[in-house]
């Protein structure tokens, strides 16, 4: 039986190299490509021609897909789609191999090998010396690498690039990031990912700033119909179109109940936006989006870069560029908008009135009356503090609202229209006249009606670059984006949920601010250092009251205001838990300030 299965393989084997090595033309000429599921050790799939594992049922297939004219991944694909650049997985997708000679190998030792032309091993599953002897592609399109007895070792379903398949589970580990373009296969700025809260969240984690935008960022857990209790952290479609979450999050496709048979994605979408899509076979190949996580794109963090403003063209969205400003790469808006000068602190400045628009976030200060919570401030007086300070680049203001002002230090976001928010940017007097600047900026479409739909991967400069490197003979295929670091750092990030204790006394004030969709930005969110927090109450002097497992503590704030600080008295995964309900009962009362030390060893809540 064994040697029987070797001599097949052995077979197999002479077969390949056969039909590989001698003219290609052959194996299409046959009109019989091979047809496997399986590599087994000692097999490979080889770059050029048709190699490929199809799964057994024929929905997916395992190759090299090309990206550019000399550069490929590692890819599953939908078999029957007709854009071949739809994806369910890519192995190693920000740094393809050569078109020539590179190679997927299962080794003698176990381990499944992405090898260059030069025969250098740039990826690996790692599952040498486990007893794995095969590669799989099973029909639900995850690729497993298995031993004999049929336990799995490796298998893509737990390396998921921007895709997700029916039966995949989305982990408290998975990063979903999504392209960087139409049909591209490299990282882009979004990720999909349960946040510290165990909350299924997008953010924009782009190289300037990032934000989560994904459940709105600015409405409680509970009102976004999300529990951040459960930190179970599991998440998954199944196949026949409905979605659940452990955070509560449920939806349905639109066709959902049909199938199995169909075959369905959830896709982090280039643009930001999260998708259900299932495939239409029928229809040629075509996918139909049945689900969206965000219905006006224009919501999406970072869509029109820098500067840029999102608005609603007949035919979709559409970025622009006020005056004084120009695309910094009319192929990428995410780059958003260039300034034609700079900013030097100290030198005479004018503000130029962008009507009807608002840039969300990046507010350095909130200006809010302490006691009473009320705004009240004078066009003249916002004006003076976006000017006394030299990283404000504009500020906000509502005509004919109630003195609300919004200082910026970023200018991220652009929205319109919004009526009668008015954004005043700052220009210096020297570049008014040389850049024929009125006191009312218009926004510049500049013939880019719909960019962002018409981005398409950039080809042109993968190619150049392969071309090149290969000359060389020398490959120094450099990682995109490293955006594991950004995610260290928002994993590291805030903990803080509150920041509303500013309108602790007029809560008809916050709801407006809902109301109107202007949202206070995560840069006014306090987060209270340990040391903050133990100034406050004198090293934790004074107990008010101990109710296990927190102690309450007296403290004053450096601005003088009374706070009670709970402590968490110990760390136990109980405590823990507590906690957790805790923050999710702030989340819905939301009037509270929570805090936590920045090692993330105990957590404090101020009642304020
Ligand atoms: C937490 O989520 C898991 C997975 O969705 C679910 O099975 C479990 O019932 C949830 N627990 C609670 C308390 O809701
Ligand atoms: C806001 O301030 C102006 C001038 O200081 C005052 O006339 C007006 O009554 C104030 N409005 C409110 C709502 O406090
Ligand atoms: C400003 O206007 C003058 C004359 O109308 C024109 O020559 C110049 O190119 C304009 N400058 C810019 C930056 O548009
Ligand atoms: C982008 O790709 C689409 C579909 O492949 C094509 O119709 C469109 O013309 C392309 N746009 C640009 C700017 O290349
Ligand atoms: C891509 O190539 C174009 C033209 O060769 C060049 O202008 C552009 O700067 C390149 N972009 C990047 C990101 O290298």
């Amino acid at each position: 039986m064994m040697s029987g299965l070797t001599i097949l393989t052995c077979l197999a084997f002479a077969l390949l190299i056969t039909t590989t090595t001698w003219p290609p033309v052959a194996l299409a000429a046959s009109g019989q490509p091979r047809r496997r599921s399986n590599l087994w050790r000692g097999d490979s799939i080889i770059i050029g021609g048709d190699d490929a594992l199809v799964s057994p049922n024929g929905d997916f297939s395992c190759g090299f897909h090309r990206v550019a004219t000399n550069a490929y991944v590692l890819a599953i694909w939908f078999t029957a789609s007709a854009d071949p650049h739809t994806l369910a997985w890519a192995a190693r997708r920000d740094a393809p191999v050569n078109g020539m000679g590179s190679r997927a190998e299962l080794l003698g030792d176990g381990s499944l090998v992405l090898q260059d032309f030069d025969g250098r091993t740039v990826w690996t599953t790692s599952t040498g010396d486990t007893g794995a002897d095969r590669a799989q592609l099973l029909d639900t399109g995850n690729l497993v690498v298995s031993d004999a007895a049929g336990r799995t070792l490796w298998q893509s379903f737990d390396w998921p690039t921007d895709t997700l398949l029916p039966g995949q589970l989305i982990t408290r580990r998975s990063r979903i990031v999504s392209a960087r373009a139409r049909g591209a296969t490299s990282s882009g700025y979004y990720i999909l990912y349960f946040d510290s809260f165990n909350i299924l969240t997008i953010m924009y984690d782009g190289p300037e700033t990032n934000l989560n935008y994904w459940p709105n960022a600015f409405k409680t857990w509970y009102e976004n119909g999300r529990m951040a209790f459960n930190s179970t952290r599991l998440a998954s479609l199944d196949e026949r179109g409905r979605f659940s979450s452990s955070d509560g999050l449920r939806f349905e496709a639109s066709d959902v109940g049909v199938g199995p048979g169909v075959t369905r994605r959830l896709t982090l979408d280039y643009d930001g936006n999260l998708r259900a899509y299932s495939l239409d076979v029928a229809g040629g190949g075509t996918w139909r989006a049945t689900w969206a996580a965000i219905l006006r794109p224009c919501g999406v963090h970072g869509i029109c870069g820098r500067y840029g403003v999102c608005t609603y063209l007949l035919d979709g969205p559409a970025c622009a560029c006020p005056e004084g400003f120009v695309p910094a790469d009319p192929a990428d808006w995410s780059k958003g908008c260039r300034r034609l000068f700079d900013l030097r602190c100290g030198e005479d400045v004018r503000f130029a009135e962008l009507p009807n628009v608002d840039y969300w976030g990046f507010d350095f200060k909130l200006l809010a009356d302490k006691n009473s919570g009320i705004f009240n401030v004078s066009f003249e007086t916002c004006r003076q503090i976006c000017l006394d300070d030299c990283n404000c680049e504009g500020f906000g203001y509502k005509k004919g609202g109630n003195g609300k002002c919004y200082p910026k230090v970023a200018l991220w976001n652009g929205r319109g229209p919004e009526p009668k928010q008015f954004m005043y940017l700052k220009v210096p007097t020297r570049v008014w006249k040389n850049l024929n600047l009125s006191s009312v900026l218009t926004l510049r479409y500049d013939g880019h009606a719909c960019p962002k739909q018409e981005q398409n991967a950039s080809v042109s400069n993968y190619t150049s670059r392969y071309l090149k490197d290969v000359g060389d003979s020398k490959i120094n295929f450099v990682y995109v984006y490293s955006f594991l670091a950004g995610l260290f750092v928002v994993e590291a990030s805030v903990i803080v949920v509150g920041s509303l204790f500013m309108f602790r006394a007029d809560w008809a004030t916050m709801c407006r601010v809902h109301d109107e969709g202007y949202n206070l930005v995560l840069s006014q969110f306090r987060r209270f250092t340990y040391q903050e927090l133990s100034n406050a109450t004198c090293d934790f002097e004074e107990e008010l009251k101990r109710e296990a497992p927190w102690l309450v503590y007296k403290g004053v704030l450096e601005d003088g205001r009374d706070v009670a600080v709970t402590r968490l008295a110990e760390v136990t995964p109980q405590a823990d838990q507590v906690f957790r309900s805790e923050m999710s009962v702030i989340g819905q009362v939301n009037h509270m300030n929570l805090v936590r030390d920045t090692l993330g060893h105990k957590a404090f809540i101020a009642h304020i």
